[in-house]
């Protein structure tokens, strides 16, 4: 559980959270109290969007029939990866302890054990019809990422996921979302199993230019 009080924010360093903030896919079943999902929320909120328009809304989901929906939406967004990465339907062997068997196996426990994630935030924006959508979408992932770095203060796990877009339909029934709303991301949070961890990514030198695109910011 966090060691912050109810109503007091833990604080961590920035850099420390952003380069420590990976993805966890298994929870304990401790629920996440709304105080702590609060404080998380409201750092989405702080989040910049175009013209200050804050067209987001943040469904925080824990009720039966949004997890009926994701249940199967996320067995079949499993599939789907599964079937991109060329990956049996089996899962990995025990001694396999490669990063891809790893990776599989918290994916599949994610899959497994859906309903017992504490709490599910999805965060929608609304279409002003002004933009395209992909331009529009960019003034909700800020705050998603926000939400993500306030929950990694916390000593909560994260994970978002596409998987709802395979029961979107019946998700946004569900929550009675109205027609020019979109759902741009799912989060799945709790107290996790696992520790935080250094993220792995490639070395900013590889992926930065200076004026032409081939042409190094700095050596790789
Ligand atoms: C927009 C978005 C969608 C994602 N969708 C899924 C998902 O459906 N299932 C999943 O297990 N992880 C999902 N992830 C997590 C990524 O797999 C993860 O961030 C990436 O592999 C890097 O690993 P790390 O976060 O542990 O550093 C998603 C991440 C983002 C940003």
């Amino acid at each position: 559980m966090s060691d912050s009080e109810p109503g007091t924010a833990p604080t961590i360093d920035l850099r420390e959270a952003m380069r420590t903030a990976r993805s966890l896919r298994r929870f304990r079943p401790d629920p996440v109290p709304d105080e702590v999902l609060a404080r998380c929320l409201e750092a989405a909120t702080w989040a910049p969007s175009g013209s200050n328009a804050q067209a987001w809304r943040f469904v925080v989901l824990r009720s039966p029939e949004a997890r009926a929906v994701l249940g199967p939406a996320f067995r079949e967004g499993w599939d789907w990866v599964r079937t991109i990465y060329g990956q049996s339907a089996e899962p990995p062997a025990p001694d396999d302890m490669s990063r891809q068997a790893r990776l599989t196996r918290t994916m599949l426990h994610l899959v497994d054990n859906f309903e017992k994630v504490p709490v599910y935030v999805l965060f929608c924006y609304r279409l002003s019809g002004f933009v395209s959508e992909f331009i529009e979408a960019g003034s909700i992932f800020p705050a998603m990422q926000n939400f993500l770095l306030a929950a990694r203060a916390e000593g909560l796990g994260t994970v978002p996921s596409t998987w709802f877009t395979f029961g979107e339909d019946k998700l946004r029934s569900v929550i009675g979302m109205p027609d020019d709303w979109r759902i741009a991301s799912l989060v799945a949070a709790g107290w996790p199993e696992g520790r935080h961890g250094p993220v792995r990514r490639r070395p900013v030198g590889t992926v930065t230019a200076l004026d032409t695109w081939d042409n190094p910011f700095l050596p790789s």
